[in-house]
């Protein structure tokens, strides 16, 4: 059955607590990808609220070294949330102390992550078959934190039949807002989101909800604001290799025309420019192999690079990629990237023009 869209109004801008962010988009948090140079990149692209990957309570507290890389920042990254998980209270409480003073806008807390090896623990979103210890978690680090604590949730387990009771547990703990993955567990990052259940968690509580799922592009991030309500909405997989996404958005949210997608030559150059602030960071061979997948990200879309985008788990070195780069500058030049259409977006726009 199609369902005509609901006219919500869209938040100009989002308040949590006392932080403001003028626009209602955030960027998600996104372990192994919004590191302090991703951040920076899509800043300069018009992202203003950023959250840091998530950082595990127990290792930022025994000081481990590679969890402090994790905190990395400067003045110009900010506002900033920083995301922690665990399940140990006195391990979270102490975290939370240590990052009080640090600059951070928020604390996120995470109990989203569907990894195995975080589930496993008891960690991430096996919280979420456990509420009454959730909220005693939330609870403490809401009584440590000098700044709001958020939380990010799913929508359940293995259905999203109780989505709501989540929302209102987690809010009764003490968040200043809550970041809701519209998919459960059992569905990792498969399957479309669940509108209605992110629709039912916005209803269940007062504080801010932000939605993430799915969130690919302008008129994605409208119809997830304008089908549930919700407050904001955080960009995840639609800002790899593509931080115009945020122009996108916001054209979007404006009801104005899209921006043009951009050619290859502007891919290129902000390839060059992100390689170089991850190689500054972390040092040429540690960079080089981490930016392979930002490379096959930045190249989606364009036709005639399938051999260069399959050679590039050879790149070594920064000359290496930065061939690799002019390359594909040549290939791609002038042409616009060619939007792909995730599996979600066909169905759901369809069904927005029938009604
Ligand atoms: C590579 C990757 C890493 C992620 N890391 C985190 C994380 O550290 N913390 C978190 O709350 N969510 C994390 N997520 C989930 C995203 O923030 C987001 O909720 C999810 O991808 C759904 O949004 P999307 O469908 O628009 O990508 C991660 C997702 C991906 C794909």
């Amino acid at each position: 059955m199609t369902r005509p869209p609901r006219q919500f109004r869209i938040t100009p801008m989002l308040q949590i607590g006392p932080v403001s962010i003028s626009r209602p988009v955030v960027l998600a948090a996104l372990a192994g990808v919004s590191d302090l140079s991703f951040r920076t990149l899509n800043r300069a692209f018009g992202c203003e609220f950023a959250f840091t990957e998530m950082v595990n309570a127990r290792s930022l507290c025994e000081n481990n070294r590679h969890t402090h890389q994790l905190l990395a920042t400067h003045a110009a990254d900010r506002p900033l949330a920083i995301q922690l998980f665990g399940n140990d209270p006195d391990y979270l409480e102490l975290a939370v102390n240590r990052l009080n003073d640090r600059g951070f806008a928020l604390i996120d807390f995470n109990a989203a992550c569907p990894q195995r090896k975080v589930v496993k623990d008891g960690k991430g979103a096996a919280l979420l078959r456990d509420l009454p210890l959730l909220q005693s978690l939330l609870r403490v680090m809401v009584r440590a934190a000098r700044v709001p604590v958020t939380v990010k949730i799913r929508l359940g387990w293995g259905t999203a039949s109780g989505a709501e009771n989540i929302a209102r547990a987690v809010e009764d703990a003490g968040v200043a807002a809550v970041i809701v993955h519209g998919r459960t567990q059992a569905q990792g990052y498969s399957g479309v989101v669940n509108y209605d259940a992110i629709e039912r968690v916005k209803k269940a509580v007062r504080v801010p909800v932000i939605a993430s799922g799915d969130i690919f592009s302008g008129e994605l991030a409208r119809l997830m604001m304008e089908r549930t309500g919700v407050d904001a909405v955080a960009v995840a997989r639609g800002a790899f290799g593509n931080p115009w996404i945020f122009r996108q958005i916001y054209a979007a949210l404006a009801g104005e025309p899209l921006p043009r997608q951009p050619a290859g030559v502007e891919i290129a150059d902000t390839m060059r420019e992100h390689l170089g602030m991850c190689v500054d960071a972390r040092g040429e061979r540690t960079a080089v192999v981490d930016f392979r997948k930002f490379y096959i990200w930045y190249t989606k879309g364009f036709t005639g690079v399938k051999q260069l985008r399959c050679r590039i788990s050879q790149v070594a070195t920064r000359p290496q990629m930065e061939e690799h780069i002019e390359a594909f500058r040549g290939i791609a030049q002038a042409r616009e990237r060619k939007v792909s259409c995730r599996k979600a977006m066909p169905q759901l726009v369809v069904e927005r023009e029938v009604a």
